[in-house]
């Protein structure tokens, strides 16, 4: 009788590990289907959006540069009105476009000529890489992440975000490998990325738009929305818009 027992308690005890083994392996299976479905979706997100193919600059348009100086200034209120294919091709060019093919550098200088700094553009539609060697916005996330570049001391807020573009200009620590430390590289990118925001407030000012550059960023959170590698980091974010 005792021996029958030991034996039910052994055959129970082996169902067991066979069902542990099968729940474990169900658990991986349905784990696996999850990221395989997550993967497909969000990269389906980003192939809903078509790419926008930029139209060359317009090197006759806008105010002269003392004119544009003169102007210059930084806003915060905004009308939510888009800005046409045209001057958005326009604005990204001037900001950190290729103005010597043969050299492929920039309307923006660069420390050692890294070009480290990545213009992402934040519209309704969703987010954009501005390739500037294809003078192209390609497609990153099909969600609108303006909102996420503004942070809650920050003034006119509600004004900011509804701005019909933030530009956000994002330094890629991996081009810099000529700095041998972070704080360089930190140092480098800031400057860079001065002048590209510079280049953008001339350009509105020359063309009656409305800009404003912004360190108030809380660059973790968007850091994780923007789904950035570790080694990009967010510099500055920029709004553009008309006046209101
Ligand atoms: C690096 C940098 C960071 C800035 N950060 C913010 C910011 O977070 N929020 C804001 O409203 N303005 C910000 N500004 C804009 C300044 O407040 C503005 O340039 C200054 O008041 C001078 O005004 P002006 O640009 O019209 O001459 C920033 C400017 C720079 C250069």
């Amino acid at each position: 009788m005792r021996d029958r027992n030991d034996e039910d308690k052994k055959n129970r005890s082996a169902v067991k590990k066979v069902f542990k083994i099968l729940e474990g392996i169900m658990l991986k299976k349905i784990l696996l289907s999850v990221a395989i479905i997550f993967c497909f979706v969000s990269s389906s997100i980003a192939a809903d959006l078509s790419p926008i193919k930029l139209f060359p600059p317009d090197m006759k348009g806008g105010k002269s540069l003392m004119q544009s100086l003169q102007e210059r200034k930084t806003s915060r209120s905004f009308n939510t009105k888009k800005l046409p294919i045209e001057v958005l091709s326009n604005l990204l060019w001037s900001a950190c476009g290729i103005n010597r093919p043969d050299s492929g550098k920039r309307t923006a200088p660069s420390a050692s000529n890294r070009q480290e700094i990545d213009v992402y553009v934040a519209m309704e539609e969703g987010l954009y890489f501005y390739n500037a060697k294809a003078h192209v916005l390609e497609p990153v996330l099909k969600n609108d992440l303006r909102k996420n570049t503004t942070t809650f001391p920050q003034p006119s807020r509600s004004s900011v975000e509804g701005a019909p573009l933030q530009l956000i200009y994002v330094a890629d620590y991996s081009k810099m490998s000529v700095y041998t430390n972070d704080e360089e590289k930190k140092f480098y990118s800031a400057a860079d990325t001065g002048f590209i925001a510079q280049n953008v407030y001339l350009y509105c000012s020359s063309e009656g738009l409305v800009t404003g550059v912004r360190g108030l960023v809380d660059r973790d959170a968007l850091s994780k929305n923007m789904k950035l590698r570790d080694r990009q980091k967010i510099v500055l974010v920029q709004a553009v818009g008309y006046p209101e």
